[in-house]
């Protein structure tokens, strides 16, 4: 067992941060006391066109929220135009290439002319204030135009992360019922090409609604044409005005739909509105990372995620950050591009995931030593839990014992950061979340739905709305309410379960559903099960999830073969591919264990709870078995796993 040891807030990080331990008590004391003092000053860091007159109205047994009622502002406005005054000429975005030997830099004011003329673009093709665009993009700055230039018009962006296959991102588009596209030729990850466009065009096959496609031209990649729905991106915003006016939204307006996996059905599209995501987006950023003016800060997320979009653009846009956007994966040209980029940049703040963490770590020290990281203040983390020997490396070995790592906690659906610590404000204890952010209410509740008092264990609930909060399920209202507001009632449920230490620290253990976490990736095991009955050879499949050392989480496929089918290494590679076609390569199973038959109850429901045990080889400890219908079934599964 790993020793964890508690690491204090250093004088000299307490002496410049933003708010120390007592300033945080008494901040987070106010934002549960007096929600509407603590958010009308909060809110008052935004710019708003016509001022709200209530503060918040919730319900959570309707799944209602509404934050700021009656304010209207644009998130644009608030991200670019009223920055320009002051910081017109500072750098807004770096981007660096997936070849080290491309980079550019893209200031505020030439941001404000990127995103007028293609929201000027959008809007000569018809595009209007609450349609639905989505946007298919690898890591360029343009995918971060696409998302503000729909914000400017009152569009609902939809971005669908370049990893998932053609099926996944029709089924998205069709979801949300996208009217425009808007992808790149192809991208460029570790020098691998991504054929996106191609991607779109089988998508666009089922999508008769999608009247145009903007692509942006990545690699010069050959592709094939539509004349009649395809734009190149430099053409279409070349002759446009370099002037848009932002429109004025309403508070409550959709901003965006960002589909995520749930424990059951097809992925969810999570809706966040507009004033309630940017004031949570905006605020945890300045508070969580203590950020300073000038300072360089660098999210490796993918702006597919909601990491990309409330930490790469939203957040440190909106306090006028200089934001850092990476095109390339961690690995190349080698194991010290992360360190390489830092120096390169001189980052200042770097947020990264475990699974990214403990991928580096087994290179060893010296990718990163042969580099300085002199220009590092702060490390963040995110995705999934860090176990202690990761933070630890990170700690000592990236952050030279000398950054505050914040271990932030949060969900698509919480749309900003929920539970961190404030680098000026927490002793960290490796492992831990440790505490709320200002006016964010966490509860643990025990199997009756009792809340627990004190140290303990049980399933992260959230006892009250927040500005940030998931507003709907897009086009499907009582899904909302199914999923996150009737397991308990009268609380968000998470999802997750967590332990609460004498010090009122969270440690999150992980989910409580049918929900896995994989190299940071979310994805529902009934997915992809789903995909192997695909599968005219398949009768049945259950999906589980076990320990991996680098991805956090391993998918683990059991398969019951159709009578008369003989399972080969052949049909497995099916599988998988099958899998990858209907999801996209990062939810191929890592291990598939052929079964005949799957450990059921007499009522015929599959028995999860043994299959997880099984995967994870804790087979000492089954638990009841007695309402098994067939227990040679699982002896059955236990020789074939000991047989691998
Ligand atoms: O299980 C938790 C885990 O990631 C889930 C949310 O996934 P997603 O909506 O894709 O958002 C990821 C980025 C915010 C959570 O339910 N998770 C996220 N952050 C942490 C975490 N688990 C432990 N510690 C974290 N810091």
């Amino acid at each position: 067992m790993f020793a964890i040891e508690r690491h204090p807030v250093s004088d000299s990080v307490r002496a410049q941060a933003l708010v120390n331990n007592e300033q945080y008590q008494q901040l987070y004391q106010r934002s549960i006391n007096d929600p509407d003092g603590f958010w009308r000053e909060q809110a008052a860091s935004l710019d708003w066109f016509a001022p709200w007159h209530t503060l918040t109205e919730s319900n959570f047994q309707e799944g209602q929220a509404a934050w700021f009622i009656g304010g209207k502002l644009n998130v644009t406005h608030n991200c670019i135009d009223r920055h320009l005054a002051t910081r017109a000429d500072q750098v807004a975005i770096i981007w660096e290439g997936d070849d080290p030997h491309e980079s550019a830099h893209i200031t505020y004011r030439q941001l404000h002319d990127k995103v007028c003329r293609l929201a000027n673009a959008l809007k000569a093709r018809g595009v209007e204030k609450g349609h639905r665009v989505c946007i298919y993009m690898p890591m360029v700055p343009e995918a971060a135009y696409a998302m503000l230039a729909c914000a400017r018009i009152g569009a609902i962006h939809s971005v669908v992360f370049g990893g998932f296959s053609p099926d996944a991102l029709r089924d998205r588009i069709l979801d949300a019922d996208c009217t425009c596209v808007i992808t790149a030729d192809e991208g460029l990850r570790g020098a691998k090409r991504i054929p996106l466009k191609n991607n779109v065009d089988q998508a666009l096959k089922d999508c008769p609604n999608v009247h145009t496609t903007l692509v942006v031209q990545r690699t010069e990649g050959d592709i094939a044409w539509h004349a009649e729905r395809d734009i190149w991106y430099h053409d279409a915003v070349r002759a446009m005005p370099s002037n848009c006016p932002a429109e004025p939204m309403d508070s409550e307006d959709p901003l965006f739909i960002l589909y995520t996996s749930g424990s059951t059905g097809t992925p969810k599209g999570v809706l966040h509105t507009t004033g309630g995501y940017l004031l949570g987006a905006s605020l945890t950023f300045k508070y969580v990372f203590d950020y300073k003016d000038g300072e360089i800060y660098w999210c490796t997320a993918d702006v597919g995620w909601i990491t990309g979009h409330s930490y790469i653009v939203y957040g440190p846009l909106a306090n006028g950050a200089t934001t850092l956007m990476f095109e390339g994966v961690p690995n190349y040209p080698d194991t010290s591009r992360f360190w390489q980029v830092i120096d390169k940049h001189q980052v200042n703040i770097f947020y990264t995931a475990p699974t990214a963490i403990r991928a580096l770590m087994r290179d060893g020290e010296a990718p990163v030593k042969k580099t300085s990281r002199a220009s590092l203040r702060l490390l963040g983390s995110v995705g999934e839990p860090i176990n202690p020997e990761a933070w630890e490396w990170y700690y000592h070995v990236v952050g030279d014992t000398r950054c505050p790592i914040v271990d932030t906690w949060w969900q698509t659906e919480t749309g900003a950061i929920m539970i961190s610590p404030l680098p000026g404000a927490t002793d960290l204890k490796p492992g831990s979340a440790t505490r709320p952010f200002f006016g964010v209410q966490p509860v643990l509740l025990d199997e009756q739905g009792q809340e627990i008092d004190g140290a303990g264990s049980g399933v992260l609930a959230i006892k009250a709305s927040w500005p940030s909060q998931i507003r709907s399920v897009y086009g499907d209202h009582q899904r909302l309410i199914d999923t996150y507001f009737s397991a308990y009632p009268g609380y968000y449920f998470t999802g997750d379960g967590a332990r609460r230490d004498e010090d009122g620290y969270y440690w999150i253990t992980g989910r409580v559903d049918d929900v896995l976490n994989v190299s940071g990736h979310r994805i529902g095991t009934a997915e992809v099960e789903s995909a192997l009955v695909l599968h005219d050879a398949v009768a049945e499949a259950a999906v589980v999830g076990y320990p991996h050392d680098v991805k956090g989480q391993g998918i683990y496929a059991y398969v019951t073969p159709m009578a008369g089918i003989e399972p080969s290494a052949a049909l497995e590679d099916e599988l998988r591919q099958l899998v990858s076609k209907e999801i996209g390569s990062f939810a191929k199973p890592d291990l598939l264990q052929w079964a005949p038959a799957l450990p059921k109850t007499r009522s015929g429901k599959i028995m999860r709870r043994i299959l997880r045990k099984i995967a994870c080889n804790e087979l000492d400890n089954l638990g009841d078995t007695s309402t098994l219908a067939d227990e040679g079934v699982v002896n059955s599964l236990i020789d074939a796993r000991h047989n691998r």
